[in-house]
């Protein structure tokens, strides 16, 4: 099965020579019977990254994308190589050619933009943050399940290595019981009143869009908090700048997150345990390396290199739940969503 080999032996060939010189542009189009047509739904920043992923994995083809400016679409498409493109997302969603689309609009309009997807019956793989709030994933999710559709989110360092080798060195009793995590995630982020950063109506703040990354290693490893205290510091806008919590669990571990599009962090993790710690190096969220570091001194230190960008692992364990009938994530079903979104529900409602 093409998902059960080693991520190397799926990669198409001539990347594997453009991992090895960046220089080189190796795009050679390699498509097969199983090849899953992707639609891209806006194309900004982050669609361009996941999109040079999409070209680089197997059996995966940027198929179609829209976005509301015409040119913009045209250069998206020309430059991913894409068959199609819209001005007009209804156009994408209504497509019968394409087999999932991914979302890759700010957070505001996840909501409208996956269940427009959804009413068409379309697979959603959605940008991280699912939505605003748990309500609102919550109908998203409940929307998908009747219609038999798949949905996830894109919380891409879910299916990174580094976090599998995390989860197995935990299962494995490398550092003992969790006693304490520290995750920061934070950045100065120019402000622009107009940008999704500050704007409140764009879904603007630190919380969901940084701060998910800190509560999402938390809920992995430690589960649902007892108890969630939060300094939350607003911007002029009125959006969350900075977000400082302490989640309690009833085990008496704890984890100190903290999350700022106000000013830099060290962007790094820590996980204590009665044996020793794990220490995640910037950048934490797409993590490369990290060390174990036992109380005696032992210290071993891990390296993953990505072989693309790190969305290549999200965008095969999608494939791999398409390709098995699966309508949510094993790794990240809705109830893990939900329970990261409710944690942040808890924190925004501490912002006066
Ligand atoms: N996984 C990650 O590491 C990661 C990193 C960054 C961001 N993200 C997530 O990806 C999403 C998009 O972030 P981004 O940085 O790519 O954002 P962006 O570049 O500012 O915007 C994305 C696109 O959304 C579309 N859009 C639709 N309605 C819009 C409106 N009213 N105002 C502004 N844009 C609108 C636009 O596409 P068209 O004009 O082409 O239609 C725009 O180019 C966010 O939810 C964010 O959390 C994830």
């Amino acid at each position: 099965m093409r998902f059960k080999q080693p991520l190397t032996k799926t990669l198409k060939p001539q990347f594997q020579d453009g991992l090895r010189n960046n220089h080189q542009n190796p795009f050679q189009k390699k498509l097969t019977m199983k090849t899953y047509r992707w639609g891209i739904l806006g194309a900004g920043k982050i669609a361009d990254k996941f999109c040079t992923a999409l070209n680089f994995v197997n059996d995966s083809q940027v198929f179609a994308i829209a976005s509301r400016d015409a040119i913009n679409a045209q250069t998206f498409a020309a430059k991913h190589h894409a068959d199609k493109f819209y001005t007009s997302y209804i156009d994408l969603a209504t497509n019968p050619n394409i087999n999932i689309i991914y979302i890759a609009t700010p957070h505001a309009f996840h909501y409208q933009h996956t269940m427009l997807c959804l009413q068409h019956r379309k697979h959603v793989l959605c940008e991280k943050p699912m939505s605003l709030n748990s309500r609102l994933s919550s109908e998203m999710m409940d929307f998908a399940t009747k219609q038999n559709l798949f949905l996830m989110e894109g919380l891409w360092t879910r299916f990174m290595p580094f976090t599998e080798k995390i989860v197995s060195l935990i299962a494995d009793d490398a550092i003992g019981a969790i006693k304490h995590l520290q995750a920061d995630f934070g950045f100065t982020a120019p402000f622009n009143i107009n940008g999704r950063m500050f704007n409140k109506a764009l879904g603007g703040g630190s919380v969901l869009d940084v701060g998910i990354y800190p509560i999402f290693l938390a809920t992995l490893l430690l589960g649902k908090p007892s108890a969630i205290h939060a300094v939350v510091n607003k911007a002029a806008t009125g959006v969350d700048e900075s977000a400082d919590m302490l989640l309690q669990y009833t085990n008496g571990s704890t984890a100190h997150l903290l999350s700022s599009i106000g000013f830099n962090t060290t962007i790094t993790a820590s996980i204590l345990g009665t044996k020793g710690r794990i220490e995640v190096h910037n950048p934490f969220f797409k993590a490369t390396d990290l060390s174990l570091i036992l109380n005696d001194g032992t210290t071993k230190t891990f390296s993953f290199p990505h072989l693309c960008n790190g969305f290549e692992y999200e965008i095969e364990h999608v494939m791999h739940c398409l390709e098995n009938g699966l309508l949510q994530s094993p790794k990240l079903p809705h109830s893990f969503t939900l329970q990261v979104s409710n944690i942040m529900d808890e924190v925004l409602g501490n912002l006066a």
